[in-house]
């Protein structure tokens, strides 16, 4: 589904990744992890063309879009979730997701009544302007605006940041349900105990490499927790 081999990028003269290889097969949920500052949302935003990547390749469903824009991976199935939960905040909730709908490939009115179902605490909030929801309620929605497009693959770089445990419940199992009817998803998840419940495999990195990669299984041990110790 996802293959991510040897990618380099940085900033100006900065490079922050050195060579990361991640492999998302279909229907697995693989969650990244790291401290803070390790280069995980410029690992998702190049894997997403925000930022160019200056070396290496990104191929998804065995196509090579490593100089694809944006808005053209996008359109062949690859949903993003960036950090901090943006949305348009002037615009209600309906037309936050009506904008994402009128992008996408498919058009189909449909998928906006799909990613209702699941987010239905988004459902009495359709008039409201998105500025005025909550941290959590924006997370809801910057997810069901992502799944209007029906992508192939989801990536989702720390939906529960700074959100309330309740709401951070309702995230994980929606996380949970969309992962149950085989979309595969990228993660970047800063609890473990949350990674543990949700995760087939894991990537963690450390100062711009993989640190150490494998299984959800394998996601104990001295040298893992050293490698997400703050
Ligand atoms: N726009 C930018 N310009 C310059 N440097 C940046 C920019 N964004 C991030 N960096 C630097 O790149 C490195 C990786 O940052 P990145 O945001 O990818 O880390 P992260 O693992 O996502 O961290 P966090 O857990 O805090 O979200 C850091 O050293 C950061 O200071
Ligand atoms: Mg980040």
């Amino acid at each position: 589904m996802l293959s991510v081999e040897g990618l380099e990028a940085g900033y100006g003269r900065a490079r922050v990744l050195f060579g990361i290889s991640v492999t998302v097969e279909a229907g697995r949920l693989v969650c990244v992890m790291g401290r803070n500052g390790v280069g995980k949302t410029t690992l998702l935003n190049t894997i997403m063309g925000v930022l160019p990547a200056t070396g290496g390749s990104v191929t998804f469903d065995g196509k090579d879009v490593t100089r694809l824009r944006p808005d053209e991976r996008v359109r062949l199935g690859m949903g993003y979730v960036p950090q901090g939960h943006e949305t348009f905040p002037q615009l209600s909730v309906m037309g936050n997701l009506m904008v994402t709908l009128e992008a996408s490939a498919h058009r189909d009115q449909g998928a906006v009544e799909e990613a209702l179902e699941v987010f239905p605490r988004l459902k009495p909030l359709l008039k409201r302007p998105a500025g005025f929801l909550s941290g959590g309620q924006q997370q809801q929605l910057a997810m069901a605006r992502a799944l209007v497009t029906r992508p192939k693959l989801l990536i989702l770089d720390e939906p529960t940041e700074g959100i309330q445990p309740s709401i951070i419940m309702e995230i994980e199992e929606a996380i949970e349900r969309l992962h149950a009817t085989g979309l595969a998803m990228l993660l970047v998840e800063q609890y473990l105990d949350l990674a543990l419940r949700l995760a087939d495999g894991f990537v963690i990195l450390d100062a711009g490499r993989v640190a150490h990669s494998g299984a959800a299984e394998e996601l104990h041990g001295e040298h893992v927790h050293r490698l997400l110790a703050v």
